[in-house]
């Protein structure tokens, strides 16, 4: 049979590249997309989409029994930077919405759940190179704090009710069909937006701040992988590490200047930097390479050439 995918917070960054991913693989009318605003044309014009808030039990009930759901994606959420400003907004979001669906599968009226966690997790007592999976978790942020306790609870559900929920701790995100949500790795997607269209970009992070980062095609390849890993292979509940790339604002103006030679950067650190200092610079991923066989496909060359081709429209 053919299952039902849900996925709730499909207009952003990752939901709106999950979308086409799913939809591609399972049939567009499988995958209905979901969102308290509408998205962009394209993703609109894709499939099934409802107006759903991710934080209304019943609301969220009456489309999965609507739809006949097997599986949902939580991509819902507020995050970092903007958490900071709306600290209680973005508790109630994160948790709500996450205990929503983790009923929903300890009620059996859904089978899997994919819920994303973060980096943020960490804090400045972590080891900040190579953090390992298991290690000091302090995250000093109120996204972190609300994915770290997102993490206990996922696995919380999966052991105590047998609900089948997956996680990645998602690095930065980099990705030119969908702009970042307020996060403190934007800089990463904004500074190729600038370079194409005014050839300088002021970044809001210190030079020498390196940090985990991500390719969006490596990110959702992962996503799937997680999912249609056999179950048995997931031996961690809470959440993985996952690992691609690490580089400093620096490093990223030199691959952007191998193309756009005359691209300018200038710094101006603002509080996102305090946060960005209390993450890792590196992640040891081994455990997604052992457990289901991730592997990553995107260094920062192969990004930038991606995003400039894609951005810019003409072959690098
Ligand atoms: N993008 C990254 O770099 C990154 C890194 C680590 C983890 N993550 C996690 O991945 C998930 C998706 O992130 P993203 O970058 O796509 O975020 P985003 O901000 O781009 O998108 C979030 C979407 O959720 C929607 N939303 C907000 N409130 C909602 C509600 N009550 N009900 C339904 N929808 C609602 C928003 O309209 C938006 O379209 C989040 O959990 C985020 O914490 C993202």
């Amino acid at each position: 049979m053919q299952k039902s995918i849900l996925i709730l917070g499909a207009c952003g960054q990752i939901g709106t590249e999950l979308t086409y991913a799913l939809r591609s693989k399972h049939g567009n009318e499988n995958v209905i997309a979901s969102d308290i605003r509408e998205g962009s044309e394209e993703l609109m014009a894709s499939g099934p989409f409802e107006i759903l808030d991710a934080t209304d039990y019943d609301a969220l009930e009456e489309v999965i029994a609507y739809y006949e759901i097997h599986e949902v994606y939580l991509m819902a959420a507020m995050l970092s930077a903007t958490a900071e400003k709306f600290p209680m907004r973005a508790w109630n979001l994160n948790m709500n919405s996450l205990f929503n669906v983790l009923t929903l599968g300890k009620e059996k009226k859904i089978e899997k759940i994919f819920w994303p966690s973060s980096i943020a997790v960490f804090g400045t007592n972590t080891p900040k190179s190579d953090t390992p999976q298991s290690t000091i978790m302090e995250p000093g942020t109120v996204y972190g704090i609300s994915k770290q306790s997102g993490e206990r609870w996922c696995d919380y559900y999966h052991h105590k009710f047998g609900v089948d929920v997956r996680s990645i701790r998602y690095p930065g995100l980099i990705s030119w069909k969908t702009m970042p949500g307020g996060g403190t790795t934007d800089y990463a997607v904004e500074i190729y937006h600038k370079a194409l269209s005014e050839k300088k970009y002021t970044c809001f992070l210190k030079a020498d701040t390196a940090l985990p980062m991500m390719f969006m095609d490596d990110a959702i390849r992962a996503t799937l992988q997680l999912m249609d890993a056999d179950g048995d292979k997931i031996q961690i509940r809470s959440s993985y590490n996952l690992s691609a790339m690490s580089f400093t604002p620096a490093e990223m103006t030199e691959s952007i200047k191998q193309y756009i030679s005359d691209f300018k950067i200038s710094y101006d650190p603002d509080f996102r930097q305090e946060i960005a200092a209390s993450w890792p610079s590196s992640i040891d991923d081994s455990r997604a390479r052992s457990d289901w066989g991730w592997k990553a496909r995107f260094d920062l060359k192969r990004t930038t050439e991606t995003m400039l081709e894609n951005l810019g429209g003409e072959k690098i």
